[in-house]
């Protein structure tokens, strides 16, 4: 039987996607180990492989068949854009795509003016001011600590991901629009769809029974 490939995303999305499926009965004991450096992992039982990858490359390893299932944010398939098939919302890991800034700034994006938006998610906002707002504005990429942007006079406002909100709160921004709610999803490779549709199948019904629950 061919192995059936998982891409995780690297970090707490790992663990919490792996929690859900040790729930229906898959589990990788050596995955557990903190210390370990290991990238990919088999379970022979199941014959199912997972990887660890950085959340933006997962969709392009399942895009690509490297990978037949895959488990990211939305806010990375959005961004991505790779053609792939999302099948299911997990419930975990939620958050909201924001509009953010200073409290004055919302005057800017009432009237649409021609601001600077700064974000690491350029397709994101792109789409969302041009698309939704209508309003033409410049998008500067920045790769983190997006926050800043506003505060050193860099954009006027930001295109961000808001969790707790206490990011914004102690820098003195605020949510001004909301984009669009985020969560983790699993991903599948068209192709895998068909190819694997049975064991897939199998192993989505299950997770999707438990999603959400905690
Ligand atoms: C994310 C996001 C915000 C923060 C939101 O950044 O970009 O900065 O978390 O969380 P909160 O609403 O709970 O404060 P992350 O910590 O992933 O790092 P980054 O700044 O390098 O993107």
């Amino acid at each position: 039987m061919r192995y059936l490939t998982v891409a995780l995303t690297k970090g707490r999305l790992a663990r919490k996607s792996m929690a859900l499926f040790e729930k229906i009965g898959i589990s990788v004991q050596e995955m557990k180990d903190p210390e370990t450096r290991k990238l990919v992992f088999t379970d022979e039982q199941n014959g199912l492989k997972f990887f660890l990858a950085k959340g933006p490359d997962v969709p392009t390893y399942v895009e690509y068949g490297a990978a037949d299932i895959g488990i990211t944010g939305e806010d990375t398939i959005l961004e991505e854009n790779r053609k792939v098939l999302e099948v299911l919302d997990l419930g975990f890991g939620k958050c909201r795509m924001c509009v953010c800034g200073p409290a004055s700034a919302g005057e800017l994006l009432r009237q649409s003016r021609q601001i600077r938006v700064a974000t690491k998610y350029p397709r994101i906002a792109k789409d969302y001011f041009y698309d939704v707002r209508n309003q033409t504005v410049e998008i500067i990429k920045l790769n983190g600590s997006i926050e800043l942007a506003p505060i050193v006079g860099l954009a006027e406002v930001i295109c961000d991901i808001v969790e707790t909100g206490s990011t914004l709160r102690e820098n003195g921004l605020t949510v001004l629009e909301e984009v669009c709610p985020l969560s983790a999803r699993v991903i599948v490779n068209p192709v895998s769809m068909r190819m694997e549709n049975e064991r897939i199948t199998k192993i989505l019904r299950s997770l999707s029974s438990l999603a959400g629950q905690d």
